[in-house]
């Protein structure tokens, strides 16, 4: 190629590098888009705040006596992975209806226990007490005892939990 052809601006060298660059940033983000991806995409994933969580068969749960049930739930946020214990009181009455408590004090959230002899649900910390319905009767607690949401999935009872 004679002289008088070459453009001033480009040549061949500048033109082969431009390319090799331009090829070699697409091969990177094929090759890296999906790696980036796995490493952030438990930081985007989002994490249910609300879940209904089955208690079992509601024939297990005696009549006119709050049966306490222990469940754990394992939350993964982003990279953190953390355990919380919740505790259900299902109260069946003898008429039919069907209350199930948070055992957690109104008060500062301590662990609320049956009392079988005096018929109160007990929070050991202040010595409260809510009565079966689990209104308060004495003690700290600004509120009465807080119910969750039930649900029946044939013969399976549900609770609904939501967070926040
Ligand atoms: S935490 Fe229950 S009475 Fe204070």
């Amino acid at each position: 190629m004679s002289s008088k052809y070459r453009s001033p601006v480009l040549d061949r060298r500048g033109f082969v590098k431009i390319v090799s660059s331009v090829v070699g940033s697409m091969m990177a983000a094929i090759v890296g888009l999906p790696a980036v991806q796995f490493f952030i995409s438990p930081a985007l994933r989002k994490t249910t705040e609300d879940e209904w969580i089955a208690l079992g068969a509601l024939e297990n749960y005696p009549r006119d006596y709050p049966t306490l049930f222990n469940f754990t739930l394992t939350k993964v946020n982003g990279w953190e992975r953390s355990s919380h214990s919740y505790g259900a009181f299902v109260f069946r009455k003898s008429g039919g209806d069907l209350v199930v408590f948070s055992d957690v004090c109104t008060h500062l959230s301590c662990r609320l226990s049956w009392d079988a002899e005096r018929k109160v649900y007990f929070c050991p910390c202040h010595a409260a007490t809510f009565d079966q319905d689990g209104k308060v009767i004495s003690g700290p607690p600004p509120r009465d005892m807080d119910r969750y949401e039930t649900r029946l999935e044939g013969d399976q009872l549900l609770i609904h939990l939501r967070e926040g």
